[in-house]
């Protein structure tokens, strides 16, 4: 994980610009950034004699924007670097933003999309982009040392059709319009057999790859593992409609590492390809992800469960005599997400949440929970 351990820091008072980076506020260890547009928390603990910066998981900075807001804290509080992992932190930053994509943003393709999710070393996508030059290939990891990797990758090479965004691919697809994708890969998944509600496979994630694939678009799932391709056979045939192909012990063009390695253990490698026939209807719906007045007072550390869903506040800190920070785990009980509210008069959520129906009750009911007394 990116991350440096600096010999000092001094006061600061926020907010406060320096360079091309906002520093907002700070509550406890964590530091409210705005670089571009995007905010996102850094983070910055005592330990020892040292002090520890490291980026904030939940709202996910992408590289170039943490190595900013790093550079202009540590030139704020005049400090030096004692050891870092953060690669060019001493130099220029390099620019790969344009090959990011975040999760707040329009994922509006006037091309058609490919979706690689868990991408690792990233070959398949690489081999994806220069098979597809006229699509747009979105790559979805969560592991950062994968991401950095294929981001210099990307610059080196010159490619221009790949956008990559950290975060989980079992929610990404809800951000992409019905009927835009040509494909999407799922190679080598975490089979996660003792904790099978984190798998990527599931009813929910094949019912929204049937809606964002194009008629005759696919899914195809490649997997090393008896055990998640029987799971997976039995979620795909559980659908009432639906077109499937299955391979053992095929080739691909391409060979990932981790492949390569079950190939010398001669595994079965299994290939499931699942068509969609249908054309999907579109998204038609409205949302209001607005809160207006929140009263974090009522906010007690726990999780409250509803039919579809939890909302569980983890952290409530002060901000200033007006503003709390909220910090949320909301949603799905499989596939929740983290999120950061700042609740006071004029409240708002410092990462938000995916817009589809789900979050919209979500969102309702702990407007609910929160609501100011009318003064
Ligand atoms: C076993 S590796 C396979 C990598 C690559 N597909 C290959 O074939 O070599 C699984 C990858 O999926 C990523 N991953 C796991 N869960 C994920 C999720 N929910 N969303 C996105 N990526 C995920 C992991 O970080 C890891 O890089």
């Amino acid at each position: 994980m990116p991350h440096l351990f600096i010999d000092k820091i001094k006061k600061i008072k926020f907010p406060i610009k320096s360079g091309d980076v906002e520093f907002l506020f700070k509550v406890d260890d964590l530091i409210a950034c705005k670089v571009e547009n995007k905010t996102f928390f850094i983070s910055v603990r005592k330990k020892g004699d040292k002090y520890l910066l490291k980026y904030d998981k939940i709202t996910r900075p992408v590289s170039s924007l943490l190595k900013k807001a790093y550079k202009e804290f540590i030139n704020l509080t005049n400090a030096n670097i004692l050891t870092s992992n953060v690669e060019g932190i001493k130099d220029k930053v390099s620019n790969t933003q344009e090959y990011m994509l975040t999760i707040n943003d329009k994922f509006n393709f006037d091309k058609e999309i490919i979706v690689e999710i868990g991408f690792g070393s990233g070959t398949h996508l690489l081999h994806l982009a220069k098979t597809y030059p006229d699509k747009i290939i979105i790559g979805i990891e969560i592991h950062k040392p994968s991401i950095e990797q294929i981001l210099r990758r990307i610059k080196h090479e010159n490619i221009t059709n790949i956008r990559i965004i950290d975060y989980d691919g079992r929610l990404v697809l809800s951000k992409i319009n019905s009927n835009k994708v040509h494909s999407i890969y799922v190679h080598f998944p975490i089979p996660w057999d003792k904790k099978p509600h984190r798998r990527v496979i599931s009813k929910y994630f094949i019912n929204e790859s049937i809606r964002v694939l194009k008629k005759d678009g696919f899914l195809h799932l490649r997997t090393d593992s008896d055990n998640y391709f029987e799971y997976s056979f039995n979620e795909f045939m559980n659908l009432n409609q639906n077109e499937l192909k299955i391979y053992k012990n095929r080739n691909l063009e391409v060979v990932s590492k981790y492949e390569s390695r079950w190939k010398k253990m001669e595994k079965n490698i299994y290939d499931i390809f699942m068509i969609s026939n249908d054309i999907s209807k579109d998204l038609d719906e409205k949302f209001d992800f607005t809160f207006g007045c929140l009263d974090a007072t009522k906010a007690e550390r726990k999780a409250y469960l509803f039919d579809e869903f939890v909302i569980h506040f983890e952290r409530i800190e002060k901000i200033d005599e007006e503003n709390y920070l909220l910090k949320v785990t909301m949603g799905a009980f499989e596939r929740p997400e983290h999120l950061y509210i700042i609740a006071g008069k004029k409240s708002y959520y410092f990462n938000k949440p995916i817009e589809h129906k789900l979050n919209q009750k979500v969102h309702d009911t702990l407007k609910g929970i929160l609501k100011c007394q009318k003064s």
